[in-house]
């Protein structure tokens, strides 16, 4: 690995599994039956490697698949492979083996969609058909592929186990990939980690560890937290011991962790009986295309003398948004500080039918040939920008802990950098008592369930996921506000998809 750029890395998902996660996963298959355990993303061997180390009498034989011949041979220079391993150079994705297997662990190579060829991607597609019977949502990376083909390739009554990125739970795709899960296998266990015992402390994701067998599925199954790195994880696995103060265990219910989405803790009905679409409408803030070009300083607009009917105040960094507020006093700050704050918002109008100081502005955007750029060629005329209503609350949508709501009293417009949050009712005491709730820390504290979890602590929330977001009843009760929408929930936590 220590040879290979981080880029390289990336192009074949190789994040390598540290030896106390692969002899928990391995330990799954240590029943007295398996005779033989497949992975289909070997690289150095590291499932081997525990395998050797728990299965002492060597009764489990081990296959392993892998594109990357220079891995697969240091292994077998380390002298990691034996006689008990047969090993190939082989694409799982494309030659898949043609034979089901009793048991399959791997951690998948982690490939986001965006780095996948067309072909692949159709071939990916190929294969949730083949095995699912349904198409994926084209953002899923290939990992989910190798899930699902792997899957595919169980023996009835066969175990598999999996290392995970939490995207497998909270992405677009998660609903169908999990529906036919939970219909057609048994979710036998779930571990989950907080941060500070993540298997993969250098890379932004939660990982997962998923164990399920082609058996009928079950109501209930064991969903675990690690707290902290420690061999009680083995010892659990293994039936060894029967206090583990580092694992929070839980029975939980099928339906229950399918509704939430197993990334996450488990939730309650109150907790989800209305939802902020009940009292607002959530869509992103304006994508400019260009910022750099669009989004200007004051002193800017003054230079190319700008009239200010084409500027509107706008805020683009939530670092430009210090607390839970924006007056005019802020914006002030900003253009001080030399931020950009306005947002050059022409509509269809004809070239010709503008200032100069526009059209020279205009001919500048066209000599760097911004009229080409993916989002702005879409648009007609280029310079025409998205508009929309300055909103009565935005929301900071990416953050460590502090993804919050913001009171805009500046009326700016934000850009993608925040959510536009607006009121189903015009009327004050509503917005107020709606300020209330979004701020009470029940309804703060439900961002985990809605928001896709990075290994950090951060939480990322999508529109439509925020409009998703469960408010207390509790809460609901106490402020006093009434629900003005009454439209059906989506039967899960996480069935949104980006707008
Ligand atoms: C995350 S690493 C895991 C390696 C090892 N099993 C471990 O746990 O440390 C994923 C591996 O998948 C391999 N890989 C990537 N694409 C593949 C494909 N289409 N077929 C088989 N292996 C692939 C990479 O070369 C890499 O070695």
């Amino acid at each position: 690995m220590s040879k290979k750029n981080r880029e390289e890395l990336r192009e074949l998902g190789q994040f390598w599994t540290p030896k106390w996660i692969a002899e928990v996963m391995v330990a799954y298959f240590l029943d007295g039956k398996q005779k033989e355990l497949f992975d289909p993303a070997v690289g150095a061997g590291a499932f081997y490697v525990a395998l050797k180390e728990l299965d002492k009498k060597r009764q489990i034989k081990f296959y392993g698949t892998d594109i990357d011949q220079d891995v697969v041979n240091g292994a077998f220079k380390d002298k990691i492979f034996d006689g008990r391993s047969l090993i190939e150079i082989r694409d799982f994705i494309k030659e898949p083996p043609a034979k089901k297997f009793p048991a399959i662990i791997a951690n998948p190579p982690y490939i986001r969609h965006h780095r996948l060829s067309a072909n692949t991607k159709k071939l990916l597609r190929q294969i949730s058909y083949k095995y699912a019977g349904f198409d994926i949502d084209g953002r899923a990376g290939i990992h989910i592929y190798f899930l699902i083909q792997s899957l595919g390739l169980l023996e009835n009554g066969g175990k598999l186990s999996f290392i995970m990125p939490s995207d497998t739970c909270e992405g677009v795709f998660a609903k169908k990939l999990w529906n036919w899960i939970g219909n057609n296998y048994c979710i036998e266990r779930v571990i989950t980690f907080e941060s500070d015992a993540t298997p993969f402390p250098n890379i932004d994701t939660n990982a997962m560890i998923f164990f399920i067998s082609k058996n009928p599925k079950q109501p209930v199954f064991e969903w675990v937290r690690v707290k902290k790195e420690s061999d009680q994880l083995l010892g659990y696995m293994l039936n060894k011991g029967c206090v583990f103060p580092d694992l929070e265990i839980i029975e939980r219910n099928i339906e229950e962790a399918l509704f939430t989405g197993m990334s996450r803790k488990p939730t309650e009905k109150s907790q989800y009986k209305y939802r902020l679409s009940d009292f607002a409408r959530v869509i992103r803030g304006i994508a400019s295309g260009a910022n750099d070009y669009f989004f200007i300083t004051k002193q800017m607009s003054e230079e190319l003398e700008i009239p200010n009917k084409y500027l509107k105040l706008a805020v683009g960094r939530t670092r430009d948004v210090e607390g839970n507020t924006i007056a005019f006093s802020d914006m002030k700050k900003l253009e001080r500080k030399g931020r950009p704050t306005l947002l050059l918002s022409l509509d269809n109008q004809r070239k010709e039918d503008l200032p100069k100081s526009l059209r020279d502005y205009i001919e500048v955007g066209e000599k760097n040939n911004l009229q080409h750029k993916a989002l702005i060629s879409t648009r007609n005329p280029w310079y025409k920008m998205e508009k929309r209503e300055s909103p009565k609350f935005l929301f900071a949508y990416l953050g460590r802990r502090n993804a919050r709501f913001v009171m805009n009293q500046a009326g700016v417009i934000p850009l993608t950098g925040f959510l536009c949050v607006y009121p189903l009712s015009d009327d004050k005491k509503f917005i107020a008592k709606l300020w209330q709730i979004l701020n009470d820390p029940k309804t703060i504290s439900n961002l985990k369930l809605v928001g896709k979890s990075y290994g950090s602590g951060a939480v990322k929330v999508e529109p439509r996921s925020l409009a998703n977001l469960p408010i207390p009843e509790e809460v609901v009760m106490r402020v006093g506000i009434e629900p003005i929408c009454t439209k059906e929930h989506q039967n899960t936590l996480f069935e949104f998809a980006y707008s």
